[in-house]
């Protein structure tokens, strides 16, 4: 089965000049709706970025045209998405990184990377089926950064132990470990975008001036390339990811919001959620995470407004929906 994860509007939010404008009170609220105990330490923390730039409230953390980037990487506590923060913090010293987590006091990685870029690097708690939680993150970044330039979801989920087996029959099938992936790869990430949606209009771009939302898909999510069938509640989940993308995409253009979407697929890549479906996984296709990151971020680097609302491969391959 392994060889299956690699093969096979909302019209009143807030303009970007008001929520930059969002003051201590809704970092306060931030920490009512969503962020607590951890929260509160990485809050502390991420006031290091706004005072190593001289505020937030001036309106953004630098600008992408001299080289620094503000991304936001969401599910950066291990896999992918702490590999991403790795990455763009170390690609570009002026680049400012928020890290999202569930549980950032156990986010072991980015808690080492907190400690070799300090002020550079902002923890916070995120849990994609929170709703407020994501919007209260979305106030704090508005408060300390004011914009950004690429905001990357990573989250996803594909086994749980005791809720979740990828089903290898239609028997198998289980309404809450459906619906909890649906929760957590398609429907969180959409929120994610709808609550940072401001900021990205107010992002400077990546390369090509426009902001970017990138989002961890997988091949299997593909309608026209699955030949095999079996793991409905992912591979369901990562279909919906694609149809919201793609809708997204359509939004932002007919809006002429700066902001370009794609979906990408990182490969079969040695991280948690491929663990146990390895086994049969030649050596040359399971990639590090290291690998998988730079080749993502390539073909980030090189995107461009016609590529709104597509879904890659690892190797810049188009993959059909
Ligand atoms: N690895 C592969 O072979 C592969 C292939 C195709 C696509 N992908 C996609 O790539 C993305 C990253 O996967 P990965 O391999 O890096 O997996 P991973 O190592 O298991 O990491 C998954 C991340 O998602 C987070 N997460 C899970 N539920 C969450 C929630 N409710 N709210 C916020 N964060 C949550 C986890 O945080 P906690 O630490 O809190 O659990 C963890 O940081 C996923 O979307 C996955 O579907 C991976």
């Amino acid at each position: 089965m392994a060889a299956t994860i690699g093969s096979s509007a909302c019209l009143l939010l807030p303009k970007p000049c008001l929520l930059r404008r969002a003051s201590t009170e809704a970092v306060r609220g931030a920490l009512v709706h969503g962020f607590s105990g951890g929260g509160r330490e990485t809050l502390a923390e991420a006031a290091d970025i706004h005072e190593d730039q001289g505020g937030g409230g001036s309106g953004g953390g630098g600008s992408a045209a001299s080289g620094g980037m503000v991304s936001l990487v969401q599910g950066a506590s291990k896999g992918l998405g702490l590999e991403f923060v790795r990455q763009l913090l170390e690609r570009d010293p002026k680049n400012k990184v928020i890290a999202t987590c569930r549980s950032p006091s156990k986010a072991v990685g980015l808690a080492t990377l907190k400690h070799q870029h300090t002020q550079r690097l902002s923890i916070l708690p995120l849990d994609v089926t929170n709703e407020p939680a994501i919007e209260a993150a979305a106030k704090f970044v508005a408060n300390q950064l004011g914009r950004l330039d690429l905001l990357i979801n990573s989250a996803g989920i594909l086994h749980s132990p005791g809720i979740l087996q990828p089903e290898t029959s239609l028997s198998k099938v289980d309404s809450k470990a459906l619906l909890l992936t649906y929760q957590v790869n398609a429907v969180g990430p959409t929120l994610v975008i709808k609550h940072m949606w401001p900021l990205l209009t107010a992002g400077k771009g990546v390369g090509s001036q426009k902001a970017v939302v990138a989002n961890l898909s997988a091949r299997i999510g593909s309608i026209g390339d699955n030949r095999t069938g079996g793991w409905h509640s992912y591979r369901a989940s990562k279909t919906a990811l694609n149809q919201l993308t793609k809708n997204i995409s359509l939004e932002f253009a007919r809006r002429k919001d700066p902001i370009i979407c794609i979906l990408l697929h990182p490969g079969t890549v040695d991280t948690d959620l491929s663990k146990p479906f390895q086994r049969n996984v030649p050596n040359e296709k399971l990639f590090t995470t290291q690998y998988s990151v730079r080749r993502l971020l390539e073909i980030i680097d090189k995107i461009e407004m016609q590529d709104n609302g597509k879904f890659f491969a690892w190797d810049g391959q188009e993959i059909e929906w």
